[in-house]
């Protein structure tokens, strides 16, 4: 992780991702850098994770296909952008920037699912891209004030709105998401 420069990453994410999604990205890496600190995470793989975790989010979809094929990745991810793209740019991460702390991949490669068993940097992640300041949902703004001092009830809050709001539309659920649920109301 040393050996990356910091101004270039940032440089080559502004780069590759739309204007829209730089700004969502930006308030990404603020918030999870300030929930870090509170929580006495890694300000700095908060950072880092965040800048990277939607790196292939506005990639068409037959690219999204075809580096789904490329990389072995489940049929579930095929013409499925909403959950391929923390994967790909999990593995993009490693492969294109040479980050290894597995505590880095796992916070891109679950930020739209969480998981059971999810790290603190996981969590920190995932809530800082719900509710970062862009986020202008009802209840944004009281979420991003929960997360200091419950993240886990965060946490379980999204998933849960996740679940519901995949079921409303008649979609299927990631399995992750509903092992996360578990794994957050077997800890209450
Ligand atoms: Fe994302
Ligand atoms: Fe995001």
């Amino acid at each position: 992780m040393h050996c990356i420069d910091k101004d270039e990453l940032l440089r080559i994410v502004q780069q590759n991702i739309s204007p829209k999604r730089f700004v969502h990205t930006m308030g990404v890496c603020k918030l999870s850098v300030e929930l870090a600190k509170c929580y006495g995470s890694d300000p700095q793989k908060a950072w880092i994770a965040s800048l990277l975790h939607d790196f292939k989010k506005t990639i068409s979809i037959s690219e999204s296909n075809e580096l789904v094929k490329r990389y072995g990745l489940d049929e579930k991810y095929i013409d499925n952008q909403n959950l391929a793209h923390s994967k790909l740019a999990a593995i993009s991460a490693n492969e294109d920037f040479g980050i290894e702390d597995p505590d880095i991949l796992n916070a891109i490669s679950y930020h739209t699912t969480g998981r059971a068993g999810m790290s603190l940097l996981e969590k920190i992640v995932f809530v800082a891209d719900t509710c970062e300041e862009g986020r202008t949902y009802k209840e944004a703004a009281k979420l991003r004030k929960d997360a200091f001092r419950d993240l886990d009830g965060v946490c379980i809050f999204i998933l849960e709105y996740i679940k519901s709001s995949l079921e409303d539309k008649g979609k299927k659920v990631d399995e992750d998401t509903l092992d996360a649920l578990e794994f957050f109301k077997s800890k209450l």
